[in-house]
């Protein structure tokens, strides 16, 4: 039985949309690993800790109580008994998702909270690390890539269709930004998992990625 398929890549180079349509196409889970981050950052904030008050962030993190179920085939979790779904796009969590996904505790909480998620069944996860840190033995990695204009597009198309007061240069700085903190970072930076299939999605449809991905599974 496939444990894990592994998807990485940074950010909008279709990781979570193409994940999505994997897991559909063959029955597996969905699990968004960056969700996972955000809560962590989400938490913090609602608490009003400072996101860049490492040992505050650790333990606001570890005092909450956590729990993790499947919902409509993705791996959900609620935090203190709340689920935030939207509440982890905003723009708080973005501005400082990264400088808290940088903290090696809040990485290892992470890292074994993914891991356990094994126990629902085959899944499709999608992060930064997932083929290099989480399940570095899945014979099935990914890493999606696209130019950073398309990605930084793609994101601000997103966030206007959603309703947001976003300027596309500052999409774009903060894309950037968040990039250079993810694949710099000194625990588990964003890299090419060894025996990964690299997929430039830069001029490829969505469905032509998730048929790629897919074949490669099916062989
Ligand atoms: P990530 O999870 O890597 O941040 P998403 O899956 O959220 O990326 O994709 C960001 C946006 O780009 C979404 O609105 C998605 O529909 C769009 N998108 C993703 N891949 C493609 C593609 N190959 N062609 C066009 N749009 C895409
Ligand atoms: O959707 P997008 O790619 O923009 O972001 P995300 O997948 O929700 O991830 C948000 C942030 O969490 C990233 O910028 C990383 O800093 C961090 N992250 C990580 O470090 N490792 C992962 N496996 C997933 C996300």
């Amino acid at each position: 039985m496939v444990k894990a398929i592994a998807i990485d890549g940074p950010s909008a180079s279709g990781k979570s949309t193409v994940s999505k349509g994997v897991a559909a196409e063959l029955g597996f889970i969905y699990v968004d690993s960056g969700a996972l981050y955000r809560g962590v950052t989400w938490q913090a904030i609602r608490k009003g800790v400072d996101a860049k008050d490492s040992a505050e962030v650790i333990d606001c993190m570890l005092n909450a109580e956590w729990d993790f179920f499947v919902q409509d085939g993705a791996a959900v979790f609620s935090i203190d008994g709340d689920v935030p779904v939207q509440e982890l796009r905003g723009k708080d969590v973005r501005e400082s998702v990264a400088d808290v996904a940088s903290i090696p505790e809040v990485r290892k909480f992470v890292v074994e909270s993914l891991q356990s998620l094994e126990n629902f069944g085959s899944l499709v996860m999608e992060g930064r690390d997932i083929g290099t840190v989480v399940f570095p033995d899945s014979p099935y990695k990914f890493y999606l890539d696209a130019d950073p204009e398309e990605r930084a597009m793609r994101r601000y198309r997103e966030l206007v269709a959603a309703g947001e007061d976003e300027k596309a240069h500052e999409v774009m700085e903060s894309l950037k930004k968040r990039d250079k903190i993810d694949s710099t970072r000194k625990t588990d930076p964003l890299v090419v998992a060894p025996g990964a299939q690299v997929i430039d999605s830069t001029s490829m449809t969505l469905e032509e990625v998730v048929q790629t991905v897919v074949d490669a599974v099916k062989g």
